[in-house]
């Protein structure tokens, strides 16, 4: 009698080990082909005692169809080592996670953006700078009380003779004198936007943050001028109908020195919801930081005649103003490297 099982196991050794797609359509022939194995072990049924017939006859089906599979397999694999790799065209698609901007990051395109539209350069100037630029520059001279308000820390190393000691810049503003250098004569309209350092740790202060500093110098520039930039950002940056007004105050390197606030965006500038105080603003408005006429001193210092020239300048917190624009309260998981709170911008 013919042994099934002796032809089962040469079979799969034959297939597996062929070397190539044309060994493996000879194989093809000689066991499944008209006058192949399969169909000998088939017409061999006849000369197998009835009571045998139907476990053979199971036994012979069993074979063909696993041969058919050992084929298949064994085409595949010859296939992908032909090509380098087996490519699967109904295999859906890998998702792959998609990585975004930092929301510090998605923010200073956005300003940047907005100020380029009407004709400002973005720079960045040096984070770590001499105290002549952070203060001097800017009508703070040395012993200055002024300079106690502005929180800052000094690089451990020699000071140099006429700059003074090093620092981590406390604010942008040190960009002033050095584009007021760069470009040498008006006019100048510079956004310089880097990252700043301060000694604080709370819900609305991380030691190190950014700022953006405008600073415009042309023949009769005037608060008008200020005001209609004033304007034009907090329209384009909180969306429209965001107002601006100027509170008095004092900074040492302009004259006059105002806050800028904004009207609050969740109460409508009303400072009241449904009856209740905003919980936003309290009063309808939101500060967003420091701006004035540049002081005389400082145009001086920046080789520029203020007899001929004046400006206006402004410095505004990064952190602060995504904080206001999306209600946040907490600027430390800006730092976090929560993805959970990232991913949300
Ligand atoms: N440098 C100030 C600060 O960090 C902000 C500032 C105020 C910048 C008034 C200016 C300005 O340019 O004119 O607090």
């Amino acid at each position: 009698m013919v042994d099934v099982g002796q032809i089962t196991k040469l079979a799969e050794k034959e297939i597996k080990r062929s070397v190539s797609l044309d060994v493996l359509s000879k194989l093809e022939i000689k066991y499944l082909g008209r006058n192949g194995e399969i169909n000998k072990l088939l017409s061999a049924i006849k000369n197998i005692p009835d009571e045998q017939k139907k476990t053979y006859g199971q036994r012979v089906n069993k074979l063909k169809a696993s041969m058919y599979r050992y084929i298949e397999t064994r085409k595949k694999e010859l296939q992908n080592k032909k090509s380098g790799v087996f490519f699967d065209k109904t295999l859906p698609g890998k998702t792959y996670p998609k990585g975004s901007l930092h929301i510090v990051s998605f923010a200073i395109e956005e300003i940047t953006k907005v100020f380029e539209k009407i004709g400002f350069i973005r720079v960045s100037y040096p984070e770590v700078d001499w105290e002549y630029g952070a203060f001097e520059s800017l009508n703070m001279p040395v012993n200055h009380p002024a300079r106690d308000d502005v929180e800052t820390s000094f690089i451990d190393m020699p000071a140099h003779p006429k700059l003074g000691k090093m620092v981590l810049t406390p604010h942008t503003s040190n960009g002033q004198n050095r584009e007021m250098k760069r470009v040498g004569k008006p006019p100048i309209r510079m956004i310089n936007i880097s990252k700043c350092y301060r000694p604080n740790w709370d819900a609305t202060h991380t030691p190190m943050f950014h700022q953006f500093e405008g600073l415009c110098v042309d023949k009769d520039i005037s608060i008008v001028n200020l005001k209609g930039t004033l304007d034009y950002f907090a329209e384009k940056y909180f969306g429209v109908g965001t107002k601006t007004r100027l509170r008095p105050h004092h900074f040492q390197f302009t004259e006059p020195s105002f806050e800028v606030d904004i009207s609050c965006n969740n109460c409508g500038g009303t400072g009241i919801i449904k009856a209740n105080r905003c919980k936003v603003c309290k009063s309808g408005w939101l500060e967003l930081g420091g701006t004035g006429m540049v002081h005389p001193n400082v145009l001086r210092e920046g080789g520029i005649d203020p007899s001929a020239s004046s400006g206006w300048a402004f410095g505004f917190g990064i952190e602060r103003v995504i904080m206001m624009k999306y209600g946040l309260d907490d600027i430390r998981n800006y730092y976090s490297g929560d993805i959970r709170f990232l991913e949300q911008f």
